[in-house]
């Protein structure tokens, strides 16, 4: 099938505050509506010379919405853009996640941090579909569990922080060993910071289970040429916005 991407320059149309740090920017981009897959990505003009990866958290009609935490510059130029400026979207890109073939087979979303970007359209859509949800999603404190209310439209959401500020005290790994512990039979769709994943990785293969893991690795190009993006796989490096960002548990070296 021929990969359909777009190089667009894309009118922002609506903003959104979430609390300290966290914003959600909609776009006017409907080539980028009609061809995402949940777990797919673009790249963003970032008012730098690279562009920045951002995922697709969800489309409403022909706006594509991305939910972002301010920690740099390129996040910053996002997040002072004014209603009708135009920043520069390349995308769709990248494997999104997969739909289990078994309606019956639960999915179970572990999210850390600003991970959870990615998933409320993967859930939305999962939930259309007729699956079974539930979502696990650790984060420093109470302060970063965006859009936590959003995920629990689509089914049961269970939260962990560091800090203990919100649900119980500790990491999401421990959340995941729970559920594994009680059903090994779940889809399981990953999202957040490396360390996360690599934690994530390795419970997974504790429990031996294969889980869909998204990888927010650095990025430059974005579309498989420049190799900054890559992690090991079976001894060999793959690249992370080209085989991925989603990519079997049991395909990355941990
Ligand atoms: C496929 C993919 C999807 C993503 N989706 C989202 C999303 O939906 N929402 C969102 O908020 N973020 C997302 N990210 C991360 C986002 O791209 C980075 O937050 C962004 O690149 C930071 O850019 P910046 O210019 O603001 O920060 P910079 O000025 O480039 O960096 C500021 C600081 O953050 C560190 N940093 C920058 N990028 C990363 C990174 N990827 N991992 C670890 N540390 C980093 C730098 O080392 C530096 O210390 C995604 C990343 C990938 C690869
Ligand atoms: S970001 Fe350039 S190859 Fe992946």
């Amino acid at each position: 099938m021929a990969v359909k991407r777009f190089l667009i320059k894309a009118k922002l149309i609506e903003k959104k505050e979430l609390g300290k740090d966290y914003h959600i920017s909609w776009f006017d981009a409907p080539e980028i509506v009609s061809n995402i897959s949940p777990g797919q990505f673009v790249m963003m003009e970032s008012g730098q010379y690279l562009l920045r990866p951002f995922s697709v958290y969800e489309t409403d009609g022909q706006k594509a919405g991305f939910l972002y935490k301010v920690i740099g510059w390129g996040t910053s130029f996002l997040s002072k853009l004014n209603i009708g400026d135009q920043v520069l979207i390349h995308g769709p890109l990248g494997k999104g996640f997969t739909y289990p073939e078994d309606k019956n087979k639960p999915i179970l979303i572990v999210a850390g941090g600003i991970g959870i970007a990615t998933f409320p359209i993967v859930a939305r859509i999962a939930h259309e579909k007729g699956y079974k949800i539930k979502t696990l999603f650790g984060a420093r404190s109470a302060n970063d569990l965006v859009c936590a209310e959003e995920l629990k439209k689509y089914g049961e959401l269970e939260a962990i922080t560091d800090d203990g500020s919100s649900g119980r005290k500790g990491f999401v790994t421990e959340l995941l060993k729970n559920e594994l512990t009680k059903n090994k039979n779940q889809e399981i769709m990953v999202c957040g910071p490396t360390p996360m994943l690599k934690s994530v990785i390795k419970v997974c293969n504790e429990f031996s289970v294969v889980g869909q893991v998204s990888f927010e690795e650095y990025m430059a190009c974005g579309y498989g040429v420049c190799m900054s993006c890559v992690v090991m796989s079976n001894g060999k490096y793959i690249r992370t916005c080209f085989e991925g960002p989603v990519m079997r548990s049991d395909a990355v070296s941990v």
